[in-house]
């Protein structure tokens, strides 16, 4: 046991080996993101299950005061948990350099934790809060005595479809996040033929779904969006099959163990 004062052989645990991929920095980046994670992805959930079915139920000035005073501070604490959560995510990526690679079952989940998170924070600064300033500029001008914005009604509808998008591709991308250090080596590393197999079966409901919630394939009214989109509980169901696909299709039978 040391003494108090006993400063002979002292070395702080969390500065060595403190840029390596198993050291402190990187530690304390995965401390930040997934601190950061969680402010986002709970704000993200706030909007979906709580605020989107109560504004339903709100006539417009009270609508209108709840964007301008909860939503529009929401979307401050939402869009910039979103970047520290992008910007540890990179810089955990960065320290592992070389060895951040999808030639094992852990590394291709991770890949497409990654790509689904990287998704979600290019729609939330690219689609929701473009589309949002525009919503809650309207209200603001209603709230000062002039007209609602045109726009308003649209932007609305494209912000909350690619909301619905992120919602839908968090139930995955968490569990895929967590694949390469928790469970991941328990498959095979995949081969040529079952990386292929496992990618294009990624990329393709990935693809879907994002160009879908952006009105892409058939409008923002599509029937899939509609199904989809239009009730959270759709939504999430979603997002569980797109899990369970990579799970069960991609890892358990494609890759295997
Ligand atoms: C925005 C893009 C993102 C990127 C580029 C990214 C990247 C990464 C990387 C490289 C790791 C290290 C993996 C490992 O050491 O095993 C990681 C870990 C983690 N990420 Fe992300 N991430 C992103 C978003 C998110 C989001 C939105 C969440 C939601 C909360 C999240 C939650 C986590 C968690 C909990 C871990 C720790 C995994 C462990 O237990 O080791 N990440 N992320």
């Amino acid at each position: 046991m040391r003494r108090v004062g006993d400063t002979e052989g002292v070395d702080v645990e969390i500065f060595k080996d403190w840029g390596d991929p198993g050291g402190g920095l990187y530690y304390l980046g995965k401390y930040g993101h997934v601190l950061s994670g969680i402010a986002w992805i709970g704000l993200l959930y706030f909007f979906n299950f709580v605020q989107v079915p109560a504004f339903a139920e709100m006539g417009a000035d009270a609508r209108g005061e709840a964007l301008r005073k909860v939503t529009w501070r929401a979307l401050w604490w939402f869009r910039w948990a979103a970047f520290a959560t992008f910007l540890t995510g990179v810089l955990m990526i960065a320290i592992l350099g070389e060895d951040f690679k999808a030639d094992t079952a852990g590394g291709l989940g991770l890949y497409f934790g990654v790509i689904l998170a990287t998704t979600m924070f290019l729609n939330v600064w690219g689609v929701i809060w473009r589309n949002q300033k525009i919503n809650i500029g309207s209200a603001n001008a209603v709230a000062a005595g002039g007209a609602a914005d045109p726009n308003a009604p649209l932007a609305a509808k494209k912000a909350a479809r690619a909301s619905r998008a992120n919602t839908l591709f968090s139930i995955p991308m968490l569990f895929f996040m967590l694949f390469s250090s928790h469970w991941g080596f328990h498959y095979d590393e995949p081969s040529g033929g079952t990386g292929a197999v496992a990618w294009i079966i990624f990329l393709v409901i990935w693809a879907f779904v994002e160009a879908s919630a952006l009105g892409f394939i058939g409008g923002l009214d599509s029937p899939f969006n509609k199904q989809v989109f239009d009730d959270h509980r759709n939504t999430l169901a979603a997002g569980a099959i797109f899990w369970l696909v990579l799970l069960f299709i991609v890892f358990e039978l494609v890759i295997g163990s």
